[in-house]
């Protein structure tokens, strides 16, 4: 069934005693019990505390990477077993960082998402474009080959466990937001290619976030859209008034 999510993506961002004191802040203003899901994906090193922290609070913890692999010598690297160890069922993966910074293909999200099901986790899903790519109107075409090669080839059945999230790289911590007609006309698109490469059902039932400078100010006309069910939150998530508001949108 489709959910609306809202998830703040940290970034690196929030030591222990910072996040100790955002999710007590959270805790206190993020309204739980209105049926929006609501994540937080604090760094590595503070997701233990933050699932003790948040337990029985209503919000979840998600990670914001993992490797592909199941162990080994990857020196720096988090498993997924590490993660489920510490509570942590749920990830994102494919950040337009980690595909600019630290050379994440599609190839190698597609091993992630392999890794990440094979161990039951929820996976969100992260793609979009560059600026570039809208410019010269290839944004269609960008979407539709990170979906394809990073993601379609999983199961039918797979897809309870994914949360898509597009995300213009273009409206990334830029202050500039993709106009809700412009969301709602891509997630559109985004079930649309859902439906033929799977089916209906599918289509209807996996929520699709938008995520670029979404603001108190703004995720209501943007939440608003038929297509859109929620954000993924970077900046805004680190001010628990803020993403409190946010989670308030719908
Ligand atoms: P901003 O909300 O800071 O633009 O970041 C969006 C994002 O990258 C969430 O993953």
């Amino acid at each position: 069934m489709r959910k609306n999510i809202v998830a703040g993506n940290w970034k690196m961002n929030m030591n222990l005693q910072e996040t100790e004191s955002l999710l007590g802040a959270l805790k206190n203003t993020v309204k739980t019990d209105a049926g929006t899901t609501v994540i937080v994906t604090p760094p590595f090193t503070n997701l233990e505390s933050a699932i003790t922290s948040l337990k029985g609070s209503g919000i979840g913890v998600a990670a914001q990477n993992m490797h592909q692999n199941e162990n080994g010598a990857f020196t720096g690297e988090i498993s997924a077993t590490m993660l489920k160890s510490v509570g942590v069922e749920t990830v994102i993966l494919g950040h337009s960082e980690r595909r600019a910074y630290f050379g994440e293909t599609d190839a190698k999200l597609a091993e992630k998402v392999n890794t990440a099901l094979k161990h039951d986790m929820t996976v969100i899903f992260c793609f979009g474009e560059e600026l570039e790519d809208r410019k010269s109107e290839k944004h269609f075409d960008i979407v539709e080959g990170q979906l394809k090669n990073g993601l379609f080839h999983i199961s039918g059945d797979a897809w309870k466990n994914i949360v898509l999230a597009y995300e213009p790289v273009w409206a990334i911590g830029t202050g500039e937001t993709a106009s809700p007609e412009q969301a709602q006309e891509m997630h559109a698109f985004i079930r649309k290619t859902i439906a033929t490469s799977f089916d209906d059902a599918i289509a209807d039932n996996v929520s699709i976030l938008y995520g670029g400078s979404v603001k108190p100010a703004n995720a209501q006309e943007i939440f608003a859209k038929p297509d859109v069910d929620g954000g993924l939150i970077g900046g805004a998530a680190l001010d628990a008034e803020g993403f409190a508001a946010i989670v308030s949108a719908f």
